[in-house]
């Protein structure tokens, strides 16, 4: 037994001949917010459907809840909500009819449903289009009503799967404070981003994932520590410089090529660094129109973890 909420060892799903996951490992403790980060098509949906029941994995194990999600489906369903990246709603019905069928599903009261459902539509902004079937809402809106359907019952282990995706800075700063208010009344999240600031913000940890595999999972600020002190950024003056200067300056898993802003980013490994950089580049031709030192981002966690495949 643990007393994580959600507990992964070894996870692995093949699709046909392509491994999709090949032995992933998460933990996230009870009452916690991890941010499962990864490039398109690396396995994060996969992980998702696995976890909440909808898809079996071909080995490993995981327990959500303190249920096995291969032998006790039921029981684990029962402690989760999930909003899937694809939109779960109905189109027919009313964003209205929607959640308070929702609510019916989780066995409230007709009154109580009633009462959550108008709650929820306030708190999603959807209040003006409460009675208009969904087949009418733009994108950001399905978007909103699918969020609120999932927190129509308040879970105890969440999952939200690229929830904020598609929406307008105004939804997304909304929805972070209602995952706020959800982690501060205990419920447990495992959330898929793509918005590294999105989950810098959030995250009590972060996974990276890259083919199939975690390999990275430590909190925000230790990730930053673990990619290095100080980033050099060089602007260049032309942009064809670019590769020629990614070629020039290669090292253990940089740099990182910018083409359109005309940067070349490197991590900084000691004073003597920036003098060798230029003189390599100076006598390459290469023109230097400007240098920055910055502290890493999370853009370097991801660009580190996820530059060569391992
Ligand atoms: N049902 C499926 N059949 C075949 N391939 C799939 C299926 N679901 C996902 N995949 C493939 O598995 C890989 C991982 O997909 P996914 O988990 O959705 O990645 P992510 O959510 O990180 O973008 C992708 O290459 C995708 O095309
Ligand atoms: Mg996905």
């Amino acid at each position: 037994m643990t007393d994580a909420a959600i507990h992964a060892r070894g996870l692995g799903k093949s699709f046909g001949a392509t491994r999709v996951l090949n032995g992933v490992e998460l933990t996230v403790p009870t009452g916690s917010l991890l941010a499962l980060l990864g490039p398109n098509g690396s396995g994060k949906t996969t992980t998702v459907r696995i976890l909440t029941t909808l898809l079996a994995a071909d080995s490993g194990t995981a327990t959500v809840g303190g249920h096995d999600v291969a032998r006790e489906g039921v029981a684990v369903r029962r402690s989760i909500g999930l909003t899937a990246q694809q939109a779960t709603v109905d189109d027919l019905l009313t964003g209205r009819e929607n959640l308070e069928l929702f609510a019916g599903l989780h066995h409230l009261g007709r009154r109580e449903a009633r009462r959550r459902a108008a709650e929820l539509l306030e708190r999603f902004d959807l209040g003006a289009a409460a009675n208009r079937r969904v087949s009418t809402y733009s994108g950001g809106m399905r978007r909103r009503l699918d969020l609120a359907a999932s927190m129509v019952a308040v879970p105890r282990i969440l999952f939200l799967d690229e929830p904020t995706t598609g929406l307008d800075p105004r939804s997304r700063a909304e929805l972070w404070s209602v995952i706020r208010e959800l982690l501060a009344s205990g419920t447990t999240i495992l959330l898929t981003t793509q918005y590294l600031e999105e989950a810098d913000r959030l995250a009590d940890r972060i996974a990276v994932i890259n083919n199939g595999r975690v390999v990275a999972d430590d909190t925000p600020a230790a990730l930053k520590r673990q990619v290095g002190a100080e980033r050099l950024v060089l602007h260049l003056s032309r942009a064809e410089d670019v590769s020629r200067a990614g070629a020039v300056l290669v090292t253990g898993t940089g740099p990182h090529l910018d083409a359109d802003a005309r940067e070349v980013t490197l991590a900084m490994q000691g004073p003597d660094q920036l003098r060798h950089t230029l003189n390599l580049l100076d006598r390459e031709g290469i023109a230097v129109e400007r240098v920055e030192l910055r502290s890493p981002t999370l853009d370097d966690v991801f660009f580190e973890f996820t530059a060569v495949a391992v």
